[in-house]
């Protein structure tokens, strides 16, 4: 594949994975969303709860789940694929160890603790990886299960935890921590007793493990509130789970194709779960109707700004949508304001959008985007998952060409967005 001279000696002469895109377009068209990355991961960690099988149907094909399910493997699992569902035998885990590396690729590798520790009564993992948007600490993970038995023998370099047996305890999180919530769900199912978990996260995500676990034959009630009461079982069975579509997928589509003032539908996809966007890009003038399972937005007039936009947990404006709603109002008639609470890092495109020609400060925890005309394209680089995409939406919205490196942070979320932007009326290409 020929590269220019500019582009290898801008990447050092060698080849690495880069998008190309003739932007200024506007999105046009239907697709089908993905099923839901964090929806996934939590549920294959909850598989190894059982001694047999569990079917994972609309399944993404991500990297994250492709690390998740080397993990899975390493413990002893078998694990493979059929269209798009995900299949896995969990019949042969006993150690409770995982050294594989790709634990440290993806934070949800730390959700096998709970599992882990219910299943095999031990848990020695590396500290989780993932997107670099803030320290991340799993202080809260680790309090639950000790308040639930289990024993810290290092937290060093790595985790390693024990217990003779979970047991149930009530539990009180200081905030709705997802990942806090998910480990400690899967550290009581088959605890001894009864576990009250109370000011959980109530992301759809959430609501979604716990459906799965019952369908397993777990015993949990309050589900998709803050309370959460889970009595210990002493085994699961098999099961077979559709995955719900990925609303951060959905909202990332709607937000670019807004981005390039176009008309969108999409299917499959749970607009329950989107109503903060909706109601925002309502408000940006976008015409929006949902029904079903589908969305469908026409955006030629939506050019207001947002006064102020804030990040929350569910069912507050998610946190994962800041940097594409950020690349969106870049080009607004006017001034808006965003405030990122969830994460200490999560500002990290705005140099690169700057050099696409947005007009963006960040002062504190807060970036004032003041409207500009429309971005113009450039060479940019992505260094997480959800900016990645982000920068994607920038260049399909940029007048002129943009070359983007980086994209395997992309892959960890995406399935393929160059197939989906393709589908809806995009010029843009893998060059490598
Ligand atoms: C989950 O991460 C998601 N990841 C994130 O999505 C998402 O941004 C986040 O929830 C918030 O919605 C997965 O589900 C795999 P948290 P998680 O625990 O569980 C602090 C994506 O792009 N905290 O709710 O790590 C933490 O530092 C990813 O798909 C502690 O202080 O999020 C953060 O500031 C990015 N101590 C805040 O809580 C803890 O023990 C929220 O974190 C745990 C978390």
């Amino acid at each position: 594949m020929a590269y220019t001279n500019v582009w290898l000696e801008l990447c050092g002469g060698i080849c690495v994975d880069r998008i190309q895109i003739e932007g200024n377009v506007p999105l046009c068209g239907k697709i089908k969303v993905q099923g839901a990355k964090n929806g996934a991961l939590p549920i294959m960690a909850a598989a190894v709860l059982h001694r047999g099988m569990t079917v994972i149907k609309n399944c993404p094909r991500i990297l994250d789940v492709e690390y998740m399910s080397e993990i899975l493997r390493e413990l002893g699992c078998l694990v493979w694929r059929e269209d798009s569902a995900l299949f896995i035998n969990a019949e042969n885990v006993d150690g409770g160890i995982v050294r594989s590396e790709y634990a440290t690729k993806l934070r949800a590798s730390v959700i096998l603790t709970g599992s882990l520790l219910g299943r095999c009564g031990r848990a020695v993992l590396p500290y989780p990886g993932g997107c670099t948007i803030g320290m991340r600490p799993i202080d809260l993970h680790l309090k639950a299960l000790t308040q639930m038995g289990a024993e810290v023998i290092s937290a060093e370099d790595g985790l390693m935890l024990r217990t003779q047996k979970m047991r149930g305890s009530t539990i009180e999180f200081p905030f709705p921590s997802v990942g806090a919530t998910e480990n400690a769900i899967l550290g009581a199912v088959l605890a001894e007793g009864i576990t009250v978990l109370q000011g959980c996260a109530v992301e759809p995500e959430i609501e979604e493990l716990c459906r799965f676990l019952c369908e397993k034959g777990a015993c949990i009630s309050g589900i998709g509130s803050t309370q959460l009461v889970i009595s210990g079982v002493k085994k699961l069975k098999d099961s077979v789970h559709r995955l719900m579509s990925d609303r951060i997928v959905a909202g990332t589509y709607l937000l670019a194709a807004a981005g390039t003032r176009g008309s969108i539908s999409l299917y499959d996809v749970c607009w329950e779960h989107l109503r903060y966007l909706l109601r925002t890009l309502s408000d940006a003038g976008a015409q929006i109707s949902a029904e079903g399972s589908e969305i469908h937005m026409d955006a030629k007039q939506a050019v207001y700004p947002v006064k102020c936009l804030v990040t929350r947990p569910y069912p507050g404006f998610p946190t994962d949508l800041q940097s594409q709603m950020m690349v969106f109002l870049s080009r607004a008639r006017g001034i808006s304001r965003i405030e990122e609470n969830m994460f200490e890092s999560r500002f990290q495109i705005v140099e690169e959008l700057k050099r696409m020609g947005a007009d963006i400060e960040i002062e504190g925890n807060c970036a004032v985007i003041r409207g500009v005309s429309n971005l113009k394209g450039n060479f940019v680089r992505a260094r997480e998952l959800r900016g990645g995409a982000a920068l994607v939406s920038a260049a399909l919205m940029a007048e002129g060409r943009t070359i983007l490196s980086g994209t395997e942070y992309i892959r960890r979320g995406y399935e393929d967005i160059v197939r989906d932007y393709t589908q809806l009326g995009a010029d843009i290409k893998e060059t490598g």
